[in-house]
């Protein structure tokens, strides 16, 4: 059986960096900064076990949260190109610090993967 990328970059603690890292860039944007709750915690953890289970990893996103629905979950936010593109950099950085760690196979495909959703959500 063909191993998953959640076990290919070793697991849980990939993508709690990775969360870890977008949410830095995300508390110093002033686009984004706004469009989220005060206290990030929830949408980090969100975050976190949604990427773990597109990935390959156990499904406790969908236990906790039910089918993730994602355009319908970012209908209330003004997802503009800017803001768009601005989501897009803070992810963008965060993946690129952890480069070293992951192959450039999964590195290729997560960067392909976040370009295209982040595209498909805009909505203005
Ligand atoms: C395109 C720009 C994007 C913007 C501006 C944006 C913004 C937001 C905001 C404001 C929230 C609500 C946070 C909260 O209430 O805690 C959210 C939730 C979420 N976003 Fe995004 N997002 C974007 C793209 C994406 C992409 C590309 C993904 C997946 C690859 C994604 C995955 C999620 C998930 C999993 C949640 C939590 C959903 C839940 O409530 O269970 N977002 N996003």
């Amino acid at each position: 059986m063909e191993q998953s990328v959640f076990d290919r970059v070793g697991g849980w603690g990939f993508f709690e960096r990775l969360v870890e890292g977008f949410y830095v860039g995300v508390a110093a944007d002033p686009i984004l900064r706004p469009m989220y709750p005060e206290d990030l915690e929830d949408s980090r953890r969100h975050l976190v076990l949604f990427l773990a289970q597109y990935w390959g990893g156990p499904r406790e996103y969908e236990e906790l949260r039910g089918h993730p629905r994602l355009r319908m979950r970012h209908q209330p936010f003004a997802v503009t190109r800017q803001a768009r593109d601005a989501w897009l950099a803070a992810m963008m950085h965060s993946l690129d610090a952890l480069r070293p760690e992951i192959g450039e196979d999964v590195y290729r495909e997560m960067s392909d993967y976040f370009t295209m959703s982040a595209r498909q959500l805009r909505n203005v």
